[in-house]
């Protein structure tokens, strides 16, 4: 089946197309340079760049992957969590093109997307492997911080989520208490290199070990204060020893709780994936505990599948479609706040 997918959630304009679970072409338009100055998403302006970006962009995803849209079998949107009003413009998009062209259409949730980013293949069906279930999830980005036990494809359980800020939103937040840009997380990752990561001490977020839960905004808070009467000169002098000091109390209290849940729930497999997923150090620090619970660890083969793409919304579409067929394309619209 050939599946056009579409996500427009933030503030990427994506558009993508599959052969089942291989990736054919996979489009991003990215528009960090027009929030760059605001330090963050503004919703406006996002609309704004998905409406005029929407089309090339799906046009080229289907020129990449030398398919027409006639070729195309399902189209897969993303629903939502997300920006409403950014979300909308890819949403109405896909009615209108499903309609035009009569094609079947499937309304996805964007955190099954990324948790099923791991298991998309590349055009020649790369990398082989089957997956085992139940699989335990650990998806991290900047609008959610989840972990999930995945019993099958479609079949989940949320057993630990954050309680306030997502990982990536607080890596963000403290980028932009450094004064360093927007978005915070990639930013941070290279700033932090060769620092101290023990020069300033964070509190222990939830601490108890009956408490899958998550919570940031402890770290951020306290990092605010530590540093709050700081001169500029001394920021800067030790600007890699702060960034690695705040990247480690975040990937420590994502690292405790994810083994934690691993204990109690016994899967046979765990997985990681979203934006935060897109580090380095933090792969690696997850590919390390895989290896002391030995447990396969499923992560997306190409750093790119890690942040948003329209990859993941047809694969998560895909499955959906199999499961339980169409979306009803008359009655259904976004959900900002769609729950897994
Ligand atoms: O999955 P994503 O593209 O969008 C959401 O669904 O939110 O994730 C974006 C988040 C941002 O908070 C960004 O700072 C973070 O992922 N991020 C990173 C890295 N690349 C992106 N965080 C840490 N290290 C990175 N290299
Ligand atoms: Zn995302």
């Amino acid at each position: 089946m050939y599946i056009l997918g579409i996500e427009t959630s933030c503030d990427d304009t994506c558009a993508a197309v599959l052969y089942d679970d291989k990736i054919l072409s996979n489009v991003i338009s990215s528009q960090i340079n027009l929030h760059q100055e605001w330090g963050g998403v503004v919703p406006d302006i996002a609309k704004r760049a998905h409406q005029e970006r929407i089309d090339p962009v799906v046009n080229t995803a289907l020129k990449n992957a030398k398919k027409t849209i006639d070729d195309i079998d399902l189209i897969a949107v993303t629903r939502g969590p997300g920006l409403g009003i950014a979300l909308a413009v890819g949403f109405n998009y896909a009615k209108t093109l499903a309609k035009k062209h009569n094609i079947k259409l499937v309304a996805v949730n964007h955190v099954e997307g990324h948790l099923l980013s791991v298991f998309l293949k590349n055009s020649k069906g790369l990398p082989k492997f089957t997956p085992i279930f139940p699989c335990l999830g650990l998806t991290v980005s900047g609008g959610h911080t989840k972990i999930v036990l995945i019993e099958d494809v479609g079949d989940y359980h949320i057993v630990g989520e954050t309680l306030d800020d997502a990982a990536g939103e607080a890596l963000d937040k403290s980028a932009k208490l450094l004064g360093l840009g927007y978005p915070g997380g990639p930013i941070i990752e290279r700033v932090a290199k060769g620092g101290d990561c023990k020069f300033l001490i964070l509190p222990n977020p939830l601490p108890e070990k009956v408490n899958f839960n998550l919570s940031f905004s402890g770290l951020k808070t306290s990092f605010y204060y530590q540093i709050k009467n700081w001169s500029v000169d001394k920021k800067l002098k030790h600007l890699s020893d702060l960034a690695a000091s705040f990247q480690n109390a975040v990937f420590n209290h994502l690292e405790r709780k994810f083994s934690l849940i691993i204990d109690e729930y016994k899967p046979l497999s765990i997985l990681a994936s979203g934006g935060v997923l897109a580090n380095s150090l933090l792969r690696s620090r997850v590919r390390k505990l895989a290896k002391t619970k030995s447990l396969p660890l499923y992560l997306p083969y190409s750093k790119k599948l890690n942040t948003d793409n329209a990859a993941m919304i047809a694969l998560a579409g895909f499955h959906q479609f199999k499961r339980s067929g169409p979306s009803d394309i008359n009655n259904i619209d976004i959900a900002p706040r769609f729950e897994l």
